[in-house]
């Protein structure tokens, strides 16, 4: 149990490291929590505008699910090795604490992202193709829609539904468990992105490459 709690706690230190602000510090970009919407993530990181932001914002999408994916993978290591008991529950354990560090970060006063990328780590961490699933959904909307929220918001929507057909391929058991820790973090963060679902609602949210940078 001491392991496993370490686990659960290291996912949350490592969720905590916010990939756009240190990221945009370190690229001399202004900080994304004083640009656009606010919000430390990816998207926003682009909204800053420019091919630099525009890498800025790659490397912070890929860093941001690294923080899900990296807890996820230690954990079914150190299941394989005996070290922990991989269960569902320590799984759902690291899971929703990789997310809730990127969201509630101890390192910048508990203000966070909105977890899109963070999610989609762990999903991929759970599970390869549950995470593909998810992404694969996450792009097409993009691509149709090219709102970044309206993208996440559907795809997060129908990951508990992907996690319930896909775990038994896995395991078989669990599937409970772990459809109940996506449903929480579906819920979590359609509150997070509130202000964007009343902005989508009234027809005012903005798509992605609308905003152009000083040096485009
Ligand atoms: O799902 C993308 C989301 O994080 C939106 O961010 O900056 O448009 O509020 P933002």
């Amino acid at each position: 149990l001491l392991f496993d709690l370490t686990l659960v706690a290291a996912a949350y230190l490592l969720g905590s490291i916010s990939s756009a602000i240190i990221v945009c510090r370190l690229m001399r970009l202004p900080d994304p929590r004083t640009q656009g919407s606010g919000n430390p993530g990816a998207t926003n990181v682009l909204r800053i505008g420019g091919p630099k932001a525009r890498k800025a914002a790659a490397i912070t999408l890929f860093g941001d699910s690294l923080k899900g994916f990296l807890p996820m993978f230690a954990a079914h290591l150190l299941g394989a090795t005996g070290i922990v008991d991989a269960s569902a529950w320590l799984l759902a354990g690291v899971g929703l604490a990789a997310f809730l560090g990127h969201l509630y970060p101890v390192f910048f006063g508990f203000k966070g992202g909105k977890g899109v990328a963070t999610a989609l780590g762990v999903q991929f961490g759970l599970l390869l193709p549950l995470g593909a699933a998810v992404a694969a959904i996450w792009l097409f909307v993009a691509k149709v829609l090219k709102v970044s929220s309206a993208s996440a918001l559907i795809s997060m929507a129908l990951a508990p539904l992907l996690v319930w057909l896909l775990w038994p391929l896995h395991a078989e058991q669990g599937t409970a468990v772990l459809v109940g820790m996506q449903t929480l973090m579906t819920l979590i963060l359609f509150w997070r992105h509130r202000s964007n679902i009343r902005n989508l609602l009234a027809g005012t949210e903005g798509r992605i490459g609308d905003d152009r940078g000083p040096d485009e």
